[in-house]
């Protein structure tokens, strides 16, 4: 596939996101594809010791522009090793998360703005925009209970950003409504309070739209 596919997953914490990431990298690669799956903040040596940092609720409070600035370190990283020669190769990059997440949680969850976030975008991301990206939406409620349950299980501390309360949730799934709303085109919203196989299927289809709009192979299907 010439200039390669990059397709991103979003939502708040608790959507289900990495079960569906999971189940569309397995799929993508039964199908034939070059898959390089990939998460943010990470992805890099650097950019997992940045999420460390980042995540830990032992790191405490940190000014949003810090939190911002972390954020887009470890994606400058990640767009150098890992995002641009994957695409450059011509494989299907799928991250769990991408700069929607900033613009969701920093510049409205942490109420920057998203002119502020967009300034470091342009630098940071330039072109490097995903041809597609997945929102799954949950009612924030239902999503942070789910998330917290995990966090539970695995017996380890709420992060920080589980550990902020529901107003600062519904901030950043408004925020991927409008970033949405005013992309229509990349962005979709997919509902995700439904059984898993249904949410991929229609997270399938998505791809498979995008895929033949690209010419790939004629008769196969994802
Ligand atoms: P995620 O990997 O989805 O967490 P988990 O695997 O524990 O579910 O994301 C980590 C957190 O980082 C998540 O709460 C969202 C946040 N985040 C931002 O605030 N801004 C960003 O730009 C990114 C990429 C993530």
């Amino acid at each position: 596939m010439k200039g390669g596919l990059f397709i991103t997953l979003e939502g708040i914490d608790g959507t289900g996101k990495s079960t569906q990431l999971r189940r569309l990298v397995q799929h993508l690669r039964k199908c034939g594809y070059r898959v390089r799956a990939t998460r943010e903040p990470g992805g890099t040596r650097a950019g997992e010791r940045i999420r460390t940092i980042l995540l830990a609720a032992s790191t405490g409070k940190l000014a949003p522009l810090a939190e911002l600035a972390l954020m887009y370190a470890a994606r400058a990283q990640h767009l150098e090793e890992v995002v641009r020669p994957a695409l450059a190769r011509g494989e299907i990059v799928v991250s769990d998360r991408y700069n929607d997440a900033s613009f969701a949680y920093q510049g409205y969850g942490r109420e920057l703005g998203i002119a502020t976030v967009r300034a470091l975008d342009r630098i940071v991301c330039g072109k490097t925009q995903p041809d597609l990206t997945i929102v799954l939406d949950l009612d924030p409620e239902l999503a942070l209970a789910r998330a917290r349950g995990r966090e539970t299980r695995r017996k380890s501390r709420h992060g920080r950003f589980e550990s902020q309360g529901l107003q600062f949730h519904q901030r950043v799934r408004a925020g991927y409504l409008a970033i949405a709303r005013r992309a229509p085109q990349r962005v979709k919203v997919v509902p995700a309070n439904r059984p898993v196989m249904e949410i991929q299927r229609e997270i399938r289809a998505l791809i498979e739209t995008l895929l033949g709009g690209r010419g790939k192979k004629q008769g196969t299907t994802i």
